[in-house]
């Protein structure tokens, strides 16, 4: 392989950087031509390529964000797109991309190989932890961590005013933030996809607070629950305990941004690593990613299809220790 180009796709997470620096010193180290492509599919549709060496990724390890910036392209979701994208490809002599991004990034990737034969590679960089094959995400962590300090801030008014507070955390359709986050920050009730709750069990659960004498609670909602909107969610409680003070937080983007964790820091430059090395050793159509403190390729489909699965002891122990 002699060249290769990089971008950040979808969602930005933390640790995006400390990947695509951990792509750029790697293929100096081995002697391949990198590229670094901005906005994601558009500026590999566009053309708005620049060349990347190991000064260009300095002091970008702590950096939140991404420095080549991200965008959910539409274009690149239309042959014509791609075939814009491949004659990029072929006027710089790119032999294989790295898709630095989540399953809607790693779904244009593989249809962009199978159209046009440019080898590509994955690595997986959001913060929902929602893809196959590796056992955490790049920006996980740090995502995790701030839904925790934030929560964490929560509970100081709710304890002050023996308040009710439901907060949402992110995570698209997968409840991984929120169940780790709840568990860490003592959450009375954790509310996510992967298991079916109703209302009733919700105010079971309320009612069973009261009874040992709980006086503030957190109510953890991931932003994919099936339940229901959380202001409707709060309000059917208030219906049911009308003497409950409720309040609804939403943290949102909060979660996206600031500096890496020492772990995705850690992890990105592992992943970023891992994507050259497979490249070079001839891996094609593949996501890169971490499974036991081991480096493994997983074939790209898969890596998008399937879905690592919530943890079932967490959802008990999370239980057990509400009360
Ligand atoms: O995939 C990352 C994520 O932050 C999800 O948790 C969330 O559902 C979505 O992106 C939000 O997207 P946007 O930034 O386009 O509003």
């Amino acid at each position: 392989i002699k060249s290769i180009a990089v971008l950040t796709s979808g969602g930005d997470a933390p640790g995006m950087n400390a990947a695509l620096r951990a792509v750029v010193r790697t293929a100096n180290h081995y002697k391949i031509d990198c590229y670094g492509i901005r906005e994601g599919y558009n500026g590999l549709i566009a053309g708005d390529i620049i060349k990347m060496g190991p000064r260009s990724v300095k002091n970008i390890i702590n950096q939140g964000g991404t420095i080549l910036k991200s965008a959910r392209s539409k274009e690149f979701m239309t042959p014509e797109g791609r075939k814009k994208a491949y004659d990029q490809c072929v006027k710089l002599g790119v032999d294989a991309i790295v898709c630095i991004g989540g399953d809607g990034s790693f779904t244009g990737a593989k249809v962009f190989n199978e159209e046009h034969g440019i080898k590509v590679i994955g690595v997986p960089g959001t913060i929902d932890n929602d893809i196959f094959g590796t056992d955490k995400t790049i920006g996980y962590d740090t995502a995790l961590n701030t839904a925790m300090d934030s929560i964490d801030k929560i509970r100081d008014t709710a304890t002050s005013h023996n308040r009710v507070f439901f907060v949402e955390v992110m995570g698209r359709d997968a409840g991984f933030i929120a169940l780790n986050s709840g568990i860490a920050t003592g959450a009375l009730d954790i509310l996510i996809p992967e298991r079916k709750d109703s209302l009733e069990d919700l105010f079971n659960t309320f009612r069973t607070a009261e009874k040992v004498g709980k006086s503030s609670s957190i109510v953890v909602v991931a932003e994919g629950e099936e339940l229901g909107n959380i202001y409707d969610l709060a309000k059917a409680t208030k219906g049911e305990f009308p003497n409950y003070d409720i309040r609804v937080t939403i943290l949102g983007h909060i979660q996206r941004g600031g500096s890496p964790s020492c772990a995705d820091r850690v992890l990105a430059s592992h992943l970023g690593y891992g994507a050259v090395i497979g490249l070079m050793e001839g891996q094609n159509k593949v996501m890169v990613g971490m499974q036991s403190n081991k480096i493994v390729y997983t074939p790209i489909e898969e890596a998008i299809k399937k879905h690592n699965e919530i943890d079932k002891d967490l959802l008990k122990i999370a239980e057990i220790l509400a009360m």
